[in-house]
């Protein structure tokens, strides 16, 4: 019965989609607990590109069952977008897509407020994807959201978006001077989706339960990434759901003795989008040239992402909070053709030594990296399939990895294409 989790260990855009594609192979059983369309996975398969914001990327396989969990918000109409694209791309979408009906909607009055609240911030702005994920999960918290259930029965709906459309329009207007919602024009709209989407509703967690005890292989994906979560992330600047493996369990109903293993997906190097501290951070030609070079814009907002030096303290902290088994390292041809690479091994501040991943965002911002150099690869590691093939510096890198976080690299992933890649563990048996 395994059941896998595979999680960011940075600030998400690790390459979580082509390492979930790969694994899903052998597994019947692909589902995403938390997050929502901020997500974009991406997957090359022939040359050809796809980016999954919310169906998880097992879809891309063929008698798979795709489940989108009770802890991941829903923006129907975006859902419904990424269906009708897929399906016109030539992928079936029909019993293989099952949809918590405890997951949460995101509604057009969540975009309103989050925009609004963005803007009044300033410069501190969280940076946020725009999608309202947060204000959606400020809804659920407060027990006032709205659930697939919920729009699947007309009646209780409207009680329901009346109630939060009335609140909704007046904080928008006496917070932020911004325009209101028509509760009948939202509801008729989601009375579409919901039309669309009730065949796909069901319960998740039992599903999941029964594929586990038939002894099926359940993957469960990640979205964002450790740094961005709710908890253990660079709070204020976090995503608002539980990233870590953690959340697996109550974004999806199933217990903690249920999963198997974690699997951290670590870059070779560092990014992040949106605001926040970022100690290893490069500033320079170099931090250009890794943004050029592994094509880092967003794949959700296409805006340009920040980069910077693998960092051990926080992918330590990463691990722990995890309980990672093993990683799967990706994008390290990006770093081929460097003299040398530096590794952040610690933070320096206020003149002492600082080994812990600090709790809070404002002293993360205060630590300046301590590096190692270690000798970098002339030889290109691009689309090595063998361990054997990979630059002997580049094998120490990864070496060094591992060493200093205890755990072994399950995955290299040395290219875009779903073949570029060295598996020297099946987590799947
Ligand atoms: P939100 O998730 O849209 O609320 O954005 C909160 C923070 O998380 C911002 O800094 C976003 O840039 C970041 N974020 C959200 N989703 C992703 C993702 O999939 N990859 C990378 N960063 C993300």
């Amino acid at each position: 019965m395994p059941a896998l989790v595979v999680a960011g260990a940075q600030w998400g855009d690790e390459g979580k989609g082509k390492l979930v594609d790969y694994l899903a192979r052998q597994a019947h059983i692909v589902a995403r607990y938390q997050g929502g369309h901020n997500a974009g996975h991406t997957v090359v398969i022939n040359n050809e590109k796809f980016i999954l914001h919310l169906i998880p990327s097992g879809i891309l396989h063929e008698g798979k069952l795709c489940i989108i969990g009770n802890g991941v918000v829903i923006d129907p109409a975006c859902l419904i977008e990424e269906m009708d694209a897929l399906i016109s791309r030539g992928i079936s979408i029909g019993d293989n897509l099952l949809i918590s009906k405890n997951a949460h909607l995101i509604m057009p009055y969540h975009m309103a407020l989050e925009s609004a609240s963005e803007s009044l911030m300033g410069s501190r702005k969280i940076g946020t994807t725009g999608r309202g994920i947060g204000p959606a999960y400020v809804d659920k918290m407060a027990r006032r959201g709205i659930r697939l259930m919920d729009i699947l029965d007309p009646g209780l709906f409207m009680e329901r978006l009346k109630s939060n459309i009335e609140r909704a329009n007046r904080l928008l207007d006496a917070l932020y001077g911004a325009a209101g919602f028509d509760p009948k024009e939202v509801f008729d709209r989601y009375m579409g989706y919901a039309e669309r989407l009730k065949k796909h509703a069901g319960n998740a967690g039992e599903v999941i339960a029964r594929a586990l005890r038939e002894g099926k292989n359940v993957l469960i994906e990640g979205a964002q990434g450790t740094l961005l979560d709710i908890d253990h992330g660079t709070y204020p600047y976090v995503t608002s759901s539980s990233a870590s493996a953690g959340g697996a369990c109550t974004g999806l109903g199933i217990g903690p003795t249920m999963i198997t293993r974690a699997v951290g997906v670590i870059k070779a190097y560092t990014t992040r989008v949106g605001g926040g501290p970022f100690p290893t951070e490069l500033d320079d030609e170099l931090g250009e040239e890794l943004r050029r070079k592994g094509g880092e814009y967003g794949a959700t907002t296409g805006r340009p992402r920040r980069c910077g030096w693998l960092d051990i303290v926080s992918l330590a902290h990463s691990v722990r909070v995890n309980g990672f088994g093993g990683f799967a390292l990706t994008k390290l041809d990006i770093l081929d053709g460097l003299d040398t690479v530096k590794v952040c091994t610690a933070y320096s501040l206020d003149g002492q030594t600082v080994r812990e991943f600090p709790a809070d965002a404002a002293t993360l911002e205060r630590c300046r990296p301590v590096y190692e150099e270690l000798p970098g690869w002339k030889q290109s590691t691009c689309g090595a399939r063998k361990w054997e093939e990979l630059p002997e510096n580049a094998r120490r890198y990864i070496r060094w990895i591992e060493e200093r976080l205890g755990i072994g690299a399950d995955m290299i992933s040395t290219g875009q294409r779903r073949d570029e890649l060295i598996v020297t563990r099946e987590n799947f048996r």
